[in-house]
């Protein structure tokens, strides 16, 4: 069979990126320029200043990643991009760019959901991954449960009730006073501290795959207030350590629960969270424990990259499963 191209493009949040990928997982050429430093000042994202971001960098971001490839815009067979969930602004810069060299090079043009994309970031460099799995998908708006009886068959297991994992790592950053995006940060600040401050016991009676983290992070904005009204001192790196730990305890006793509840043998982990290297080593224990086997993609496709756009648009170009020009975003789009 011949060889495919894919070009992928992802915009949805703050990341312009543009990659080329072969045969739906072979990384050939990929640029991400992120938009992090723009949007620290803020403390989060602005989706005005961010789509207005994307419109200015994403042509040079499309030439960068076919200069790496030494290919041409007319050798790829398919331009795919993400169509949501995400920013509507940002979304739109992505979407009208794929649809455009569809357009130009007569090529299909492939509509991508984001989170099928996180999902997809397991077959980068990877085509070997035996169904069904369970894929844990932890993000800034997603942690979610799902059980994969194919590539293309989803049945959702559990998700979080109120905030993501993600989230609440930025929000408990914003709380000791760490720049955006939390998530690293809190990881940095963590590996410099110790376990010592006492963190409820998430969901310790419940026996559902269902996750919650607001009270978590109620409960490390309580202790950082009260100790401020007392004028006693805390211990950032030590709050930012036992917080860690604390989600990740729960994390990895949801995943296990849902593997073994399900008599499932593989476990698929992405988003952007899953580039903490602490729940990295914790999931992996738990799997090895269990004799379950992990699949978790290097750290720079766990956080957003048209990589795993390119590779999940791979299927939907094998069936055929082409979009209209006329396809527009949508910002809350489910995995269903
Ligand atoms: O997947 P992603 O790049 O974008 C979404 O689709 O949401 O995930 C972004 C989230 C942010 O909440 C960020 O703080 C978190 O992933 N994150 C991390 C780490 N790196 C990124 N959280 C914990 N530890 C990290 N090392
Ligand atoms: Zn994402």
């Amino acid at each position: 069979m011949k060889d495919i191209y894919i070009l992928g493009i992802e915009s949805s949040c703050d990341e312009t990126s543009v990659s080329i990928v072969k045969n739906g997982y072979l990384d050939i050429a990929t640029t991400i320029n992120t938009q992090i430093d723009i949007h620290k000042k803020y403390g989060g994202v602005v989706p005005e200043i961010a789509s207005r971001k994307h419109l200015e960098n994403i042509t040079i971001v499309i030439d960068e990643a076919i200069s790496k490839s030494n290919m041409k815009l007319e050798d790829m067979d398919a331009f795919a991009c993400t169509y949501g969930p995400g920013l509507s602004g940002s979304l739109l810069v992505g979407l009208e760019a794929a649809k455009t060299l569809s357009f130009i090079y007569n090529k299909p043009f492939i509509k991508v959901n984001h989170m099928m994309g996180h999902i997809y970031a397991n077959k980068i460099n990877n085509n070997n991954i035996k169904y069904p799995v369970i894929s844990l998908i932890i993000s800034g708006g997603h942690t979610d449960l799902i059980l994969m009886n194919s590539e293309t068959d989803f049945q959702y297991l559990g998700n979080t009730m109120d905030d993501a994992i993600g989230e609440c790592f930025d929000k408990v950053a914003r709380i000791l006073g760490l720049s955006y995006p939390g998530g690293p940060n809190i990881e940095k600040l963590a590996s410099k501290g110790n376990d010592t401050y006492k963190m409820p016991k998430l969901l310790e009676k419940d026996n559902t795959c269902n996750f919650s983290f607001s009270g978590i992070k109620s409960h490390v904005n309580n202790l950082v207030h009260n100790a401020g009204q007392r004028n006693e001192k805390i211990i950032p790196e030590n709050i930012a350590c036992s917080f860690q730990k604390c989600v990740t305890d729960l994390l990895v006793t949801k995943t296990e629960k849902a593997l073994l509840k399900n008599n499932i043998k593989t476990l698929l982990v992405s988003g952007g969270v899953a580039s903490n290297t602490y729940i990295r080593s914790n999931l992996e224990k738990m799997c090895k424990k269990n004799g379950i086997d992990i699949n978790i993609p290097n750290k720079i496709y766990c956080t957003d990259n048209a990589t795993m756009i390119a590779c999940a648009a791979y299927p939907l170009y094998i069936n055929k499963d082409f979009a209209s020009l006329d396809t527009d975003v949508i910002s809350n789009l489910k995995l269903n």
